[in-house]
């Protein structure tokens, strides 16, 4: 009897450091990856856009959004950590659950993806944040 409240104790106290960490995490991914003043994005940003253009939109559609193929970046991005993103886009994904196969092909080996891999990020994160809107983003000027 003792030795299971004890171990109750334990659990309750793992529950409170694992809380306390996500709070911590949840704080941290509060920073975001893009700036966007007036609707115009960073250098950053339209670099991701371009780069998304080139290698994604294929798939992904315009803009992130979606295609019947593969699934809208701006909404998978509201669940996705930044760290599950990059790993999907270097070592790919095969969908098991369905009968359809739809293949989201690994990037590893491509440098024009893998070196631009946070301007991806950012220009998605933006997307999926609502701040930035469809089609070509204007830059503001940086110094
Ligand atoms: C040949 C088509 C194709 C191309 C090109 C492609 N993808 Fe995908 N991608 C897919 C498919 C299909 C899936 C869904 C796979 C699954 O369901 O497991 C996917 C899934 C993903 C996911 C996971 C989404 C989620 O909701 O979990 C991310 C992130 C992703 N792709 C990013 C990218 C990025 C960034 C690029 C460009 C560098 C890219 N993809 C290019 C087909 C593609």
């Amino acid at each position: 009897m003792t030795s299971r409240l004890s171990i109750g104790a334990l659990a309750a106290l793992w529950l409170l450091t694992a809380t306390g960490m996500s709070t911590v995490a949840r704080a941290a991914d509060e920073e975001k990856p893009y700036v966007v003043k007036d609707g115009k994005v960073d250098q950053h940003a339209y670099n991701g856009w371009r780069r998304y253009t080139e290698s994604c939109l294929r798939c992904h559609g315009p803009d992130g959004s979606g295609s019947s193929y593969a699934p809208a970046l701006t909404e998978s991005l509201k669940g996705l950590t930044e760290d599950q993103f990059k790993d999907v886009v270097i070592n790919g994904r095969k969908n098991v659950t369905t009968s359809a196969e739809n293949v989201m092909p690994a990037f590893g080996e491509v440098e024009d993806v893998v070196s631009y891999l946070d301007d991806m990020y950012a220009y998605l994160k933006a997307r999926s944040d609502g701040v930035v809107g469809r089609g070509r983003p204007e830059r503001f000027e940086q110094k």
